[in-house]
């Protein structure tokens, strides 16, 4: 049988080599766009804590790493919202806002870009409804996207191809990219690197979890318009790039 060979993602890695690309938007000196999507005056908010005062046990690095595996089965214990705070804290904190300007986060971006809006599945968090959040990375709150449409869990899960922990997890992380905050800068260079950033984000959530007597699992398989139809994302410039699942152990 004839093996397999790639037309997309080999053309995609010849198109994105340096010596393929022009000049980028911000070469052309086009305006930088914002650096994350601020919250409406209209939006419900939810303060979360300072990260500087929440009640997170320290953990041993390599402990961390030696013990981080793809988790899919948990019980039924809540989060509670320090322990959300903390997870949203090590996966996009903005720890200063620099005058470039750009964001410095606890997660590396190429460019210090940072294109991802963190977009939460709530199940079982305490003193938040059940729904669909955002994280509002640069001031530090929780901003309400959905908490009245039914069967939520469910139709995340049918998204996600029927993968059941999604439903069964206390909360799972969608990142999504606004893609012009990294094209911007890189061009098409830039979708090689809006995915790469995406995987130290999610490595950070597999290592954070371990504090909290969590686990995660990292999804990339899910029906990518489904999700942005639910999120409300144009799929063009806004879309999924990854999902992971977290719950207590
Ligand atoms: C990019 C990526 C996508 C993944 N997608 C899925 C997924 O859709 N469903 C799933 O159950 N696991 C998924 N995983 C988890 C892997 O299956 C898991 O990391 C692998 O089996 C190794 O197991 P470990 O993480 O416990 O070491 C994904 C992991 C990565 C890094």
């Amino acid at each position: 049988m004839q093996r397999f060979r790639s037309v997309i993602g080999r053309n995609f890695m010849e198109a994105t080599k340096y010596k393929n690309l022009g000049d980028s938007d911000q070469v052309k000196e086009l305006p930088q766009p914002p650096l994350a999507k601020a919250p409406l005056p209209t939006d419900t908010i939810i303060t979360l804590p300072d990260p500087d005062t929440l009640d997170i046990p320290n953990i041993d690095l390599l402990k961390a790493i030696n013990e981080r595996k793809s988790m899919r089965k948990y019980t039924h214990t809540p989060l509670t919202l320090d322990e959300l705070t903390f997870l949203l804290w090590t996966t996009q904190g903005v720890k200063q806002v620099i005058s470039r300007p750009a964001t410095v986060r606890t997660v590396p971006s190429a460019g210090s870009r940072h294109p991802f809006e963190t977009y939460l599945l709530v199940n079982n968090v305490q003193g938040l409804k059940p729904g669909v959040y955002r994280y509002a990375a640069i001031e530090h709150v929780l901003v309400e996207v959905d908490t009245e449409s039914d069967g939520l869990a469910d139709k995340f899960t049918a998204a996600c191809y029927g993968q059941p922990f999604v439903g069964s997890s206390a909360v799972t992380f969608i990142w999504a990219a606004d893609a012009y905050r990294t094209e911007w800068r890189y061009g098409e260079r830039g979708y090689r690197y809006m995915h790469l950033d995406a995987g130290h984000v999610c490595q950070n959530l597999y290592l954070a979890v371990e504090a909290i007597d969590a686990g995660a699992c990292g999804i990339a398989a899910f029906y990518d318009d489904t999700i942005n139809d639910l999120l409300k994302l144009d799929g063009i410039n806004d879309f999924v790039v990854y999902v992971c699942t977290v719950g207590k152990k």
